[in-house]
């Protein structure tokens, strides 16, 4: 059942201007002039309602973040929170990860997150998954040195298809687990999906890929 948007909640989310960025193209090779600091800048891509990125966010001032969500609803509970915490190292982009090329320039960003993201489990979806070659790609180009995909998800055909995709991209794949919850490589923070799926018993997947310069 789809579920009704809740009145007011666009003109609200709009309303938290020191956390939304309105207009991203605008500082497609500046984001350290948004956040007026030379710091390091993590994305996470499909953001939800903001557990995992604000978490990271509180734990590490010395990183900016970026959380970026196409569903007002879901990303305005994740700007309430960032709200909440009083955070300062973190802005929220309204907007379609496929228009990621217009927003970051070469060499912009050292860490992506993918959290959970949509299956797409038809055959003729592939390309829409978010850690298809042709996303891969993008987020080679965006990322600078040494940066990194840091990728979670409950689907072992997606972990699969993903790790086959990494390799083709030339990523060096580290830290793997088909099973994050047991494994010594879990940190503990988790997202809002992840909380769900693990309450219901399932294995959580997880890998990293580093680019290669
Ligand atoms: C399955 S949810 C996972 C949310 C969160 N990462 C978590 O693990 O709890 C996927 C999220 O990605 C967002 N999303 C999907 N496609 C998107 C797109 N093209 N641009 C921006 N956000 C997108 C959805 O709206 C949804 O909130």
């Amino acid at each position: 059942m789809r579920r009704r948007k809740k009145p007011g909640s666009k003109e609200k989310l709009l309303s938290y201007e020191d956390y939304l960025c309105k207009e991203p193209e605008k500082y497609k090779g500046r984001w350290k002039d948004y956040f007026h600091e030379e710091k390091l800048i993590h994305v996470e891509l499909g953001t939800g309602r903001g557990q995992f990125i604000t978490t990271l966010a509180e734990m590490n001032p010395h990183i900016c973040y970026i959380g970026i969500e196409i569903k007002e609803e879901v990303l305005l509970r994740a700007v309430e929170k960032a709200v909440d915490k009083g955070l300062k190292n973190i802005c929220f982009l309204w907007c379609d990860i496929n228009k990621i090329h217009d927003i970051f320039d070469k060499n912009e960003l050292s860490r992506i997150y993918i959290n959970f993201c949509d299956p797409w489990p038809k055959k003729r979806w592939v390309q829409r998954r978010l850690t298809h070659r042709n996303f891969l790609e993008k987020y080679k180009y965006i990322l600078g040195e040494n940066g990194d995909v840091h990728f979670k998800t409950d689907n072992e055909k997606l972990f699969e298809f993903s790790l086959n995709e990494l390799s083709y991209e030339n990523f060096r794949l580290n830290n793997i687990t088909f099973d994050l919850h047991h494994s010594e490589t879990n940190d503990g923070i988790t997202t809002e999906y992840e909380d769900k799926f693990s309450a219901l018993g399932m294995k959580i997947y997880r890998c990293e890929g580093v680019k290669r310069n």
